[in-house]
């Protein structure tokens, strides 16, 4: 099968895995992360330019080591090689299907001596993975229960000095305008609102799940890190949007309209029927002002040398 069949059949294989919404099967959401992640790739490019900064600014001069927690396929993992040039770079994960794929891509990209895996449970399986002068973790440590203790863990694996940076929060996508000319106005705002609360029964139900405010900066301060600073990252893929940006946000409204469900009105579940039909000049997949627009927060805070 095709990445693209694949994807195009994730939706199906979704429903059947886990319909209680809870549980996320990550072997069969590698071409999504992949292509979701070659979208967004702008994000980790902006960022690296300031981690840059930031690890030269905390007295380290050069990264030699740096660890990617819950990095998926890998496709940050390997902008970060580029971006430092000098680093071994840990693709961190808990599938070996997707950090088959991160190996693959390293090879394919000419990087194979310095993009490593490492198959982990997290937060307790880091114990394997070594130190580091930079951990970065992209949209990983909200599907690990208790997110202060997995902060804490990588605080222990920084190097004196070192960087650790979380990617987690910003806002939502937007793909259409307003009013997409059927149906009622503001359907994505509404599908946010039930995509949140699915992320809250997604996080009750993990493994040790422990409430805790949605605070990144205060999770790194009581981890005993400091000079904590955040900041937001645009992905502005204006129309007319590329073949993978469509597909992209395709598959995000699919997923979208799996985790809403029942909880849709009939006006809106046709709607979003129109909007995913892939042969509607109306869908998604060929109207002319489908775009992209989000953007990610990163947090990044210091560990005391
Ligand atoms: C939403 S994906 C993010 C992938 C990538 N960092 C990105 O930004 O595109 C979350 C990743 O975290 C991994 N993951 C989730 N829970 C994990 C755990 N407890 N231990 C190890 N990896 C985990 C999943 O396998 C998946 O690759």
């Amino acid at each position: 099968m095709t990445d693209q069949q694949q994807l195009a059949d994730h939706g199906h294989q979704h429903q059947h895995h886990h319909h209680d919404g809870a549980q996320m099967d990550w072997d069969v959401m590698g071409p999504l992360l992949e292509l979701g992640a070659e979208v967004q790739s702008p994000v980790v490019d902006q960022a690296a330019v300031w981690l840059r900064e930031r690890v030269e600014a905390a007295g380290v001069p050069v990264v030699r080591r740096m660890l990617d927690i819950g990095s998926g396929p890998g496709v940050g993992a390997c902008q970060f090689a580029q971006a430092f040039p000098e680093a071994e770079v840990v693709a961190v994960d808990g599938t070996e299907a997707l950090l088959e794929r991160a190996r693959t891509r390293a090879a394919d990209r000419g990087l194979a001596e310095r993009v490593r895996t490492c198959l982990a449970d997290l937060p307790d399986g880091l114990g394997e993975v070594g130190d580091a002068d930079l951990i970065w973790s992209g949209m990983a440590l909200h599907h690990i229960g208790d997110q202060q203790y997995a902060v804490e863990r990588l605080a222990g694996a920084l190097r004196p000095g070192g960087l650790l940076a979380v990617a987690e929060g910003g806002l939502p996508m937007r793909a259409l305008p307003r009013d997409i000319g059927f149906g009622r106005p503001g359907l994505q705002g509404r599908l946010d609102v039930l995509s949140d609360d699915w992320f809250t029964g997604m996080r009750a139900a993990l493994p040790g799940a422990k409430e805790a405010v949605e605070d990144w900066p205060a999770f790194l301060a009581a981890a005993g890190l400091t000079d904590i600073r955040s900041r937001t990252f645009l992905i502005d893929l204006p129309a007319p949007l590329g073949a993978d940006g469509r597909a992209y946000v395709h598959a995000t409204l699919a997923r979208q309209r799996e985790v809403a469900d029942e909880l849709l009105d009939a006006e809106d579940r046709a709607a979003l029927d129109r909007l995913l039909d892939p042969e509607d000049p109306q869908g998604l997949l060929l109207r002319p002002d489908a775009f992209l627009l989000s953007a990610r927060t990163v947090h990044t805070a210091v560990k005391p040398a």
